[in-house]
C-alpha cells in the first residue's frame, strides 16, 4: 500500500510535520526537559505516562507500551491505513499530493461513502445558511433569531441556517447533485417513507445549527422549531459520521481558546454556547442533548486541565451538573461550577444582564465543587427541621470524606461545626467513621480524584537481566548512529542478541542503513512493518543515553550480551558433565570439566 505514495513524498511529509503538533491535536502535552508528557490516548489513565520526543519525532507510553511516529499515531488512534495517515499529515504540512491522492481516494470505497456524506452536509450547510441570511423565505427565521438576541456575527460564525418548509427540497437538491438517496438516508438528511419507499426531508421549517467535528467538517444538523412545535430541537440521528456520545458542540472553534486558557466551559445547550461566545466566552462547549458520557469526559481530559460547568439552574440542570462534576473529578479534571440565578439558563441570563456581567458574576464567580456540594445538599431541605439537618450533616460528612487534602477536610469540618454549633471533635470522629464506612462500601473502586502530579516514567530496567538492558542500550546507540550499528555487528562476531525482537530490530536496522538511509528513528519506524517491533523501537528511542558511546561502554555491553550465551553454554556443559558422571564415564566428565573451565575463563 505504501507504494501508492512515493517514498520521496513520504519523506517530505515526515520531515515537514512535527509530532508534537500532531499529538497535540488529541492530547494536552506539557514540556518537561527535552520531552513532552501527557495522558495516554490509548488507555485510560489519570497520571501522564505518555511521552513525545520532538528530537526523535517519536512517542511512547510507559503505561501501555504504545509507541511509534506521527504516522503510527494516527493509524492507531484514528484507525487509518498508512496511506490515509500520510494524506492527513500531508494536509497538515501543506504538502500537495496531487494525482497520487485522488487515485487513492478512488480506491477507498468505504471512506468514499463517508466522504459523500460529509460533502452533502457541507453543501447543505452552505445552502441552509444562504436561505437564512439572503432570502425572503428565510426572513421570518432570521427575525426570530435576531429577536432572541443572536447577532449577524454569530449567525455567520456558527453558520446558522434555515430549512425551508418543504417536503422534498433537500431530496431534490441532493439528487440533482448526484448524491445517492440511500446514502443520504443513512446520513440522516432525508427519511424513507415506510409504505412506498419515497424519500422526504428530515428538517422542515426549522432553524438549522450545523454540527462540526473536531476538524470543522459538518457531520450533522440540529433543527430548532420556530414556534411551540415539538420536538423543540430535532437532531440528526446517529450515523457513520455522527456519534452523539463523543461530539462536543463547538469543539473546533473553541479549541484555540481552550488551549490558551487551559480551561473549557461546559454548557447544556448550544444556544448557550453561542450566547456565551457573543459575551466573549469563546471556550464554550455543549453536549448534544445527551448527558455527559465517559467518552466526552475522555475528550475533555485529553484536551484541557480545568472545566467550568455552567448548566441551567433548574433542578434537572443542577442534578446534571453534580453528575458531570463527579465524572470529571474522578477522571482527574479540575472542576468549577458556575451557578446562575434561579431558573435561568446562560442564554437568558446574557440577554437580561449582558455579557460583562456574565463573565464577571457567573463565570468569574464560579465555585469549587465542594462549595457547590454544600449548596446542592441544602436544596429542598429545611435546616430548622432536625431530621433535615441531620441528613444534611451526614451528606456533607460523606462529601468531606472524599476530599483528599487534610487541610480541606479540616476547613469544611470547622465550617460545619460553626454553622450548627457542634463540637469539632465529635464531628471529626463521625467523619472518620463515615470515611471507613464509605471505604468498605466501595471497596476496590475508590475514586482517585484529582491527583495530578506528573508521573516521571521510570524504566524498570533494574528488574531485567543485564544482557536485556545491554541490548537495549546498544540498539539505542545504533538507532542514533549507523557507524555504531556496523561496529556492533562486527563485535558480535556472528552471534545474535539474546532477545529475538532485539535481533529482529538489529537485522532490520542494518537493512535500513544498507539502503543508504541516515539514522532517524522516525524514518526507521516507517520502514518497519511489525507493530510489536515498532513499539519496542519507540520504547528504546525514548531511553536517555549519552550522545556518544565510548569504546569501553560499547565493549561492556557486548560482553554482557555474549556472556549470557557463554553462561548458557556452561549450563549445558554442566548438565552433560553430570550425565557423564552418572554413567560413570569419568574420563568424559573430566574432559567436559576442562571445557567448562576454559569457558569460564572467557567470561
Ligand atoms: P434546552 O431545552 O435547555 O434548550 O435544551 P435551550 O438550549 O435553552 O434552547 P432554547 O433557548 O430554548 O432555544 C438544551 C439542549 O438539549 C437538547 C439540545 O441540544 C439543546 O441545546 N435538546 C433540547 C434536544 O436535543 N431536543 C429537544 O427537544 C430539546
Ligand atoms: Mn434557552
Amino acid at each position: 500500500m505504501a507504494e501508492r505514495i512515493s517514498e520521496e513524498k513520504i519523506n517530505d511529509i515526515r520531515q515537514s510535520v512535527d509530532i508534537v503538533d500532531v499529538v497535540s491535536d488529541y492530547v494536552q502535552l506539557k514540556k518537561q526537559g527535552r520531552n513532552y508528557f501527557g495522558l495516554c490516548p490509548f488507555h485510560g489513565e489519570n497520571t501522564p505516562s505518555f511521552s513525545v520526543s520532538p528530537d526523535k519525532q517519536i512517542y511512547h507510553c510507559f503505561g501501555c507500551g504504545a509507541g511509534g511516529n506521527a504516522f503510527s499515531f494516527l493509524m492507531e488512534l484514528e484507525g487509518y491505513s498508512f496511506v490515509e495517515a500520510a494524506l492527513k499529515l500531508a494536509e497538515k504540512a501543506n504538502i500537495d499530493l496531487e494525482i497520487e491522492a485522488t487515485s487513492i481516494a478512488k480506491e477507498k470505497s468505504v471512506s468514499k461513502d463517508l466522504q459523500q456524506m460529509m460533502e452533502a452536509h457541507d453543501l447543505l450547510r452552505k445552502f441552509y445558511h444562504h436561505l437564512l441570511v439572503n432570502t425572503k423565505d428565510g426572513q421570518h427565521a432570521l427575525e426570530y433569531l435576531l429577536d432572541r438576541g443572536f447577532t449577524m456575527e454569530s449567525i455567520q460564525k456558527f453558520q446558522i441556517g434555515y430549512a425551508l418548509n418543504s417536503w422534498d427540497f433537500v431530496c431534490k437538491f441532493l439528487t440533482k447533485r448526484k448524491f445517492d438517496p440511500n446514502y443520504m438516508e443513512k446520513a440522516g438528511l432525508i427519511i424513507k417513507r415506510e409504505h412506498d419507499g419515497a424519500f422526504f426531508d428530515r428538517f422542515r421549517n426549522r432553524i438549522i445549527f450545523p454540527i462540526f467535528d473536531r476538524n470543522g467538517k459538518t457531520i450533522a444538523f440540529s433543527g430548532r422549531s420556530l414556534g411551540e412545535e415539538q420536538p423543540k430541537y430535532l437532531n440528526s440521528p446517529e450515523t457513520p459520521i455522527f456519534n452523539k456520545s463523543k461530539i462536543l458542540y463547538n469543539f473546533h472553534l473553541a479549541r484555540p481558546s481552550i488551549r490558551k486558557h487551559q480551561q473549557a466551559v461546559l454548557f447544556e445547550g448550544f444556544a448557550d454556547v453561542i450566547a456565551a461566545d457573543r459575551a466573549g466566552v469563546e471556550n464554550g462547549l455543549a453536549t448534544m442533548g445527551t448527558s455527559l458520557t465517559e467518552e466526552h469526559v475522555a475528550v475533555l481530559r485529553r484536551n484541557v486541565e480545568s472545566v467550568t460547568i455552567c448548566y441551567d439552574s433548574d433542578s434537572a440542570g443542577i442534578d446534571a451538573a453534580y453528575r458531570a462534576a463527579t465524572m470529571l473529578t474522578e477522571a482527574g479534571s479540575h472542576v468549577r461550577i458556575a451557578l446562575l440565578p434561579d431558573g435561568l439558563d446562560p442564554d437568558d441570563y446574557i440577554k437580561q444582564s449582558g455579557g460583562e456581567k456574565f463573565q464577571n458574576d457567573v463565570i468569574g464567580a464560579s465555585q469549587t465543587f465542594m462549595s457547590f456540594k454544600i449548596f446542592y445538599h441544602r436544596r429542598g431541605k429545611n435546616l430548622q427541621n432536625e431530621g433535615d439537618r441531620l441528613l444534611y450533616i451526614e451528606e456533607i460528612l460523606k462529601e468531606i470524606s472524599r476530599l483528599e487534602k487534610a487541610v480541606e477536610r479540616d476547613h469544611y469540618l470547622r465550617q460545619l461545626a460553626n454553622e450548627f454549633s457542634l463540637s469539632l471533635e465529635a464531628l471529626k470522629q463521625q467523619q472518620k467513621q463515615v470515611y471507613y464506612q464509605e471505604k468498605r462500601n466501595n471497596q476496590g473502586q475508590q475514586a482517585n480524584s484529582g491527583r495530578k502530579q506528573l508521573f516521571i516514567p521510570q524504566q524498570n530496567d533494574k528488574l531485567k537481566p543485564a544482557y536485556f538492558t545491554a541490548e537495549r542500550r546498544l540498539i539505542a546507540h545504533m538507532l542514533r548512529d549507523s557507524e555504531v550499528a556496523y561496529k556492533v555487528q562486527v563485535l558480535l562476531q556472528g552471534n545474535s542478541f539474546n532477545i529475538d525482537e532485539h535481533q529482529a530490530i538489529m537485522t532490520y536496522l542494518l537493512g535500513f542503513y544498507e539502503k543508504g538511509e541516515a539514522s532517524d528513528s522516525s524514518a526507521f519506524l516507517n520502514f518497519l512493518q511489525d507493530d510489536k517491533l515498532k513499539r519496542i523501537v519507540a520504547d528504546i528511542g525514548m531511553m536517555s543515553i549519552n550522545d556518544e558511546i565510548s569504546e569501553q561502554e560499547l565493549n561492556d555491553y557486548i560482553k554482557q550480551v555474549l556472556n549470557y550465551q557463554k553462561l548458557l553454554k556452561i549450563k549445558e556443559k554442566e548438565a552433560e558433565r553430570k550425565e557423564a558422571e552418572s554413567q560413570k564415564d569419568y574420563s568424559r566428565a573430566a574432559a567436559i570439566a576442562m571445557e567448562i573451565i576454559q569457558l569460564q575463563k572467557l567470561l
